[in-house]
């Protein structure tokens, strides 16, 4: 059975193609129109479909159109239509008022037909609406390597809950949990950022801010837009918070003056993150504390765009009292689309599950012709290579910036070694050098390394074992006098955002950090997505144009090595 999940209904456009059960390609919009997320999340746009990534899944796995089975969406029509008369802030047309939601609707509509005409063959017949939150929770629950956990799911919104949690037990997903809109964790962090002068899309850059703050200063007033409830889990004032309005003004009554995007970071933009990311970790703890009292929970998959929220994970790992926790690394919106299937395949079909997502690497490859290919067509010259992994080790060793591109694409918003830029870890200068020469990234974010797995407890503080630290989740402490060894690597609280590297899941960048540690005694490079100021790149051409425009020192396409002054 070959069943096509997509997601399109907001944003982060995605398509998975499950089949038998099996995930066989998962593709993100975004890296094929070029446009981060894909698109805007707006009431006139959820029909526009991922179409791009469903040619690419059918493509990589040889399938036709009219071979597709089943599609499965990531969002059931009816329930949306709740959020109207919800608001008193509000844009007229927009999310929330009457013609926007009834547009939106109508959009939605008209999926079915869209994909009919995409994939012809009675598709409408076998097309299927799933809840945006069971989505969520099907695509950690269901390729988890656990037979029964607590799903938990917490984003902006779904249809019209923020935060659900289900009893997962093999092949079911039972709701046992829901706090419904406006109560939101993602909307929070969404407002917060553009009153602190960030994209809503920022979060990760709030989280990293909020290492630098004081969580208290901001206490008390945080309380009046936020507080946790005994009965609800928490509520959020919605005439202070105005979601569903661009108006800040309630905000800055309460924190002061909004920071005008570009603007100096104050104390005071540090503590506000600080009190969110706080506030984010407390309501968790309270809700799996709660959660397992009552059902025995030992193990956690996490879903939703918080999920991606390294520092609150690393926090449950240590004291919400779960044995494992599972997240798979497409836990935003994007990750609806393999959830979708796996509903259908698992809930309506009652079909045992078909793997456990123990790596990202899920996305297009391309063969050595391609790659030629796309050389060819630019004026750089390649070398084919016989030791790429210890001749990229050496460069890195050296200073170089290094351009890593390998086999299939990673999904999920993490570069995870095959679309990836490499550098030294031991440098304190090349956090500063990297956002000169390539990411132009606000000096306060943290890089990431990407350590072996058989070293990375020699080095870092991991309370337990996860996959989801496979996938660059959890924010780990450093050993003691490990971190002045990894200055570019460490972030001001001491932790580090790792990813650990097994041989038997990625054995090419596994053998090349291998290399560095035989040359430098550090068993991690600084790995940091392939992209400048755009989505990860795709395809060798991606690749080629932003290793032309930035400076990345060498590029590595597969076996092929590219140098600047060739
Ligand atoms: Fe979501």
């Amino acid at each position: 059975m070959n069943i096509l999940g997509i997601n399109s209904a907001y944003h982060e456009s995605a398509a998975a193609l499950l089949i038998d059960g099996k995930l066989v390609c998962f593709v993100e919009e975004e890296r094929i129109n070029r446009i981060k997320h894909a698109k805007q999340s707006r009431v006139d746009n959820p029909h526009v479909l991922p179409e791009g990534a469903i040619r690419a899944c059918l493509d990589y796995a040889g399938l036709k159109p009219h071979d597709i089975d089943y599609c499965a969406y990531s969002f059931a029509q009816n329930g949306r239509l709740q959020n109207v008369d919800v608001d008193t802030h509000l844009v007229q047309g927009g999310w929330g008022s009457p013609e926007g939601e009834k547009l939106f609707h109508a959009r939605l509509q008209e999926i079915p037909a869209r994909l009919e005409s995409l994939l012809g063959h009675g598709i409408e017949g076998r097309f299927v609406w799933v809840d945006h939150h069971i989505a969520h929770a099907a695509s950690a629950f269901y390729c988890s390597p656990f037979d029964d956990a607590l799903a938990l799911v917490v984003d902006g919104i779904g249809e019209f809950d923020s935060i659900t949690a289900y009893n997962g037990t093999k092949k079911t997903l039972e709701k046992i949990f829901a706090l419904p809109y406006p109560h939101s964790l993602g909307f929070l962090w969404e407002k917060i950022c553009s009153y602190l002068g960030f994209s809503e899309y920022d979060a990760c850059k709030l989280m990293g801010l909020s290492s630098y703050g004081d969580p208290l200063v901001f206490a008390e007033s945080f309380k009046k837009l936020a507080w946790i409830d005994e009965n609800t889990l928490f509520k959020v004032d919605n005439n202070i918070a105005r979601f569903r309005s661009p108006d800040c003004s309630a905000l800055e009554k309460l924190f002061g003056p909004a920071r005008k995007p570009g603007a100096e970071i104050t104390a005071t933009h540090k503590n506000i993150a600080a009190t969110l990311q706080k506030f984010t970790e407390d309501v968790l703890l309270i809700l799996c504390d709660r959660l397992k009292k009552q059902h025995k929970f030992k193990h956690l998959c996490l879903a939703g765009g918080t999920a991606l929220n390294c520092v609150a994970n690393a926090i449950m790992q240590k004291h919400a009292g779960f044995d494992e926790i599972f997240i798979q690394p497409a836990a935003n919106d994007a990750g609806t689309a393999l959830g979708a299937a796996l509903h259908v395949w698992c809930d309506k079909f009652g079909n045992s599950r078909g793997f456990v997502m123990n790596h990202s690497l899920w996305g297009p490859d391309f063969d050595e012709e391609a790659i030629q290919k796309a050389v060819a067509a630019t004026s750089f010259r390649a070398e084919k290579v016989a030791d790429a992994p210890e001749r990229a080790a050496r460069m890195i060793s050296e200073g170089k910036i290094v351009g890593w591109f390998q086999g299939r694409m990673e999904t999920g918003p993490r570069a995870l070694g095959n679309r990836s830029l490499l550098t030294d870890p031991r440098r304190s200068d090349m956090r500063e050098i990297l956002n000169r020469k390539i990411k132009h990234r606000e000096d306060f974010r943290p890089f990431a390394p990407s350590v072996i797995a058989e070293k990375a407890h020699d080095w870092f503080e991991i309370p337990a074992r996860s996959i989801a630290s496979d996938f660059m989740l959890f924010a780990y402490p450093t050993r003691k006098g490990c971190h002045e060894q990894i200055p570019a690597v460490v972030h001001v609280d001491n932790t580090s955002r790792i990813q650990t590297v097994s041989k038997e899941v990625n054995p090419r960048y596994h053998a090349l950090i291998s290399a560095f540690d035989r040359i430098t005694g550090v068993p991690m490079v600084l790995n940091t997505s392939f992209n400048d100021s755009e989505p990860i790149v795709m395809s060798p051409a991606d690749a080629l144009n932003t290793f032309s425009r930035t400076g990345i020192d060498a590029l590595f396409l597969g076996d092929h090595l590219i140098l600047k002054d060739n």
